[in-house]
């Protein structure tokens, strides 16, 4: 239950042991191709260029960085957590003129220091984080999608903690890229980046005056294996893409609505477990992100010695803070496969032990009662 890999799905381990295969192989095209129709139901877009990229999630944010971003290109980046600021390094390997617009952690950008960072040049893209898995943030787009809009800036937006997991509707909300990863909410094993491109990402991709400085994740020469001309790029892993591909059939038999409804049961039975029990939680109600929950470490706990002890004792992951959280949280992921009111009830008894463990005493009952009763309404 920490921020990523998740347990997955026995039908996702079974896919794994099937035959490995050529990656021009026919039957193992077509698997591609469901791939990406999955992932335009999943990211709810009708982009084209929709498939994923091999490695992991920072392989797809580079593909998105490194396609659009090109030097002397403007670009906004909002930080307020680890993985935005891995964007903008990203963006400053590529020679871009990057604003960073720096928010504070546990609490998402506001569209008002948005709207003035845009006033102050003709910005190519704007860079932000939907779900921030080091603070546990979930960003409201529209206002943001917005203002971008009216710049006439492309919204990248990274989406690892969030598709599969929560509402992401790339068409409705504007977001001209997008990228993920295949271990958090889709429910597959690291390994695979979900990315999708719009029509005028493409078109921007396309009258770029350099060539993309990264070869491997250009998305014009995937695009020439993943589309209709089927031109060997890589050798496409048959491993990695059933078990995706797996993963992705379990999203679509379970249906989106059905898949955030659950995320967001479990993320609140949760809290109010949490909360019931004594301790708090770091993010304001409404920007809490219901696939990674951030609880704040009370006094006098030792965090590397809770960790540690839940681990020992009841085989249960959960992940420390990141950056300027080290310390200060705990980082409990209830995402894909995991996310399940037996793990949430699971997750606060053995919490409640490890504090006993040092001396702090919760109320473990009223904080079980409250859980059970999201659980059971
Ligand atoms: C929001 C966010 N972006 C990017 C990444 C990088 O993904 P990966 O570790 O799969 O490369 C992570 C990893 O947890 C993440 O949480």
């Amino acid at each position: 239950m920490g921020p990523g890999p998740m347990d997955i799905h026995p039908r996702v381990y079974q896919a794994l042991t099937s035959p490995v295969i050529g990656h021009l192989d026919p039957s193992y095209l077509e698997a591609i191709d469901r791939v990406g129709v999955l992932l335009q139901e999943t990211f709810q877009t009708a982009n084209k260029v929709t498939n994923a990229t091999p490695g992991t999630g920072t392989s797809g944010m580079e593909a998105c960085v490194a396609n659009l971003l090109e030097p002397g290109d403007k670009a906004l980046i909002c930080v307020h957590g680890y993985f935005g600021d891995r964007i903008r390094q990203m963006a400053e390997r590529q020679d871009a003129e990057v604003t960073v617009l720096e928010g504070a952690w546990g609490k998402p950008t506001d569209p008002e220091a948005v709207a003035q960072a845009l006033s102050t040049g003709e910005f190519k893209v704007v860079g932000l984080i939907h779900a921030e898995t080091s603070t546990g943030v979930l960003q409201p787009l529209s206002d943001i999608s917005k203002l971008a809009r009216d710049h006439g800036a492309m919204i990248l937006l990274d989406t690892v903690t969030s598709l599969g997991g929560v509402e992401l509707k790339v068409d409705e909300w504007g977001i001209d890229v997008a990228y993920s990863c295949s271990q958090k909410c889709i429910g597959a094993p690291p390994g695979m980046a979900p990315v999708t491109f719009s029509d005028r990402a493409m078109r921007s991709v396309e009258n770029r005056k350099h060539a993309v400085r990264s070869w491997y994740l250009d998305i014009g020469l995937l695009n020439k294996y993943w589309g209709s001309e089927r031109v060997y790029h890589h050798t496409s892993s048959s491993t990695m893409n059933y078990a995706l591909l797996e993963a992705l059939e379990l999203i679509d038999e379970e249906g989106l609505d059905e898949r955030f409804e659950r995320h967001l049961k479990n993320h609140r039975a949760l809290v109010v477990g949490i909360e019931g029990m004594g301790l708090e939680m770091l993010v304001e109600p409404e920007f809490r992100l219901p696939t990674l929950n951030t609880v704040l470490i009370p006094d006098g706990v030792d965090d590397a010695t809770l960790r540690g002890f839940l681990l020992q004792e009841y085989n249960l992951e959960i992940g420390g803070g990141l950056g300027a959280l080290k310390g200060k949280v705990w980082r409990v992921g209830l995402m894909g496969y995991s996310s399940l009111s037996e793990n949430v009830i699971f997750f606060l008894s053995a919490l409640d032990r490890a504090l006993a463990k040092q001396g702090h005493r919760s109320d473990i009952e009223v904080g079980l009662t409250a859980a059970a009763e999201v659980l059971n309404g």
